[in-house]
């Protein structure tokens, strides 16, 4: 049975931290394409940095900000407008003039009836498949992240206790791994590509002590969400505010407690640092070839002998992200990939799940 984390410091709640954000914000505007958002990204960094303006992040969960890249449901439409060039004014009128705005309650009103029938059906869904495989991961993972915050509503009752259930779909990815024999008692640095608000690194920390290091990429303003949001349950986050600008990028030496590093897609060459795990979720399908060929470079050149990467795609039914083939395809020319079974439960994105070491090239 895992131990737990050791040396967790208590709970605070999420900072906002504007300067941060703006600085993150103009410094991306001064990249190249390969370090910018793709075409898939562009239009939902800027929603997301308009709405962090506007909110902050107390309940980022509950709003526009994350719908992309966390569990936040799309409920007031307008605020999908948010980054547009009409973003600051078609909002405002349509929520005050009363004609509007009494058709916007009622879309708000059945939007949210109907994800919450959304959720109840996942819930039971859950339960039916699920039930089992979660009193086996409480026993084996007792200090599991509990509850939801930051105004989640994306929940699942379980024997009396509120568990996130973009967690717990997160947790099945990291158990499938599991089960198809990579050890993660093995792994002391992991670094995650595109990580969103950092919630698979804030479980990995906690069911495995002995991961003392994680990297987290990604696009401003994701990677001022992951910062903050990490901030609350780890003591050593280092973010922009401390790296922007280095030549290179470390872990402090001889650190005892976890230490997470959140940096963005331009400071990924400045890493300076080896690593046994690396992780992608839901990701690269979004990005163009270039930045998928970027990041599988990027990851290959610090990966020791042993460590492997671990990927995770899904079949786009919208339109508008590379197949999973494609993705794989990227893939295969430099790790030797092979696709892994999921768990039966975790429909999320209708997800496949690879993993592989890198060749030898
Ligand atoms: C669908 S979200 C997935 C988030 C999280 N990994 C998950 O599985 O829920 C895609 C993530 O990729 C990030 N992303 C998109 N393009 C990127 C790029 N060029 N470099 C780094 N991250 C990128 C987005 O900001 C977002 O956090």
């Amino acid at each position: 049975m895992s131990s737990g984390p050791i040396n967790m410091p208590p709970e605070r709640p999420i900072l906002d931290d504007p300067a941060l954000l703006e600085m993150l914000w103009s410094d991306m505007k001064q990249q190249d394409a390969l370090h910018r958002a793709g075409p898939y990204w562009d239009g939902k960094i800027r929603n997301s940095h308009r709405l962090i303006r506007r909110f902050g992040l107390a309940e980022f969960r509950d709003t526009a900000i994350a719908t992309s890249f966390a569990d936040a449901p799309q409920i007031d439409l307008t605020q999908q407008l948010a980054g547009t060039k009409y973003g600051r004014v078609l909002p405002w009128i349509l929520r005050h003039t009363p004609m509007y705005s009494a058709v916007l309650a009622v879309q708000c009103r059945w939007t949210k009836d109907s994800v919450d029938r959304e959720e109840e059906t996942q819930a039971k869904l859950f339960t039916a498949l699920g039930g089992d495989w979660l009193d086996a991961m409480l026993h084996e993972f007792p200090s599991l992240p509990r509850g939801s915050s930051e105004g989640s509503a994306s929940r699942m009752l379980w024997r009396g206790e509120d568990f996130s259930s973009y967690y717990l779909h997160m947790l099945s990815y990291i158990d499938s791994v599991r089960k198809s024999g990579l050890d993660f008692e093995q792994v002391e640095t992991v670094m995650e590509i595109g990580g969103g608000i950092g919630a698979n690194l804030h479980l990995m920390l906690n069911l495995f002590p002995n991961i003392k290091r994680a990297v987290l990429v990604d696009l401003p303003p994701v990677a001022y969400v992951a910062g903050q949001y990490l901030g609350k349950f780890f003591g050593k986050v280092l973010t922009y505010r401390e790296t922007r600008g280095q030549e290179s990028i470390h872990f402090t030496p001889d650190q005892k407690e976890p230490e997470i590093l959140v940096i963005t897609p331009w400071q990924l060459p400045q890493l300076r640092t080896e690593i046994d795990l690396a992780w992608s979720s839901h990701t690269f399908a979004e990005m163009t070839t270039d930045q998928i060929t970027f990041y599988l470079r990027e990851i290959a050149s610090r990966l020791q002998s042993t460590g492997e990467l671990v990927l995770i795609s899904y079949d786009d039914i919208s339109g508008g992200a590379l197949p999973v083939d494609a993705v794989t395809a990227l893939a295969s020319r430099r790790f030797a990939i092979e696709k892994i079974a999921a768990e039966e439960w975790s429909w999320y994105w209708s997800s496949q799940l690879f993993r592989g070491r890198a060749r030898n090239t």
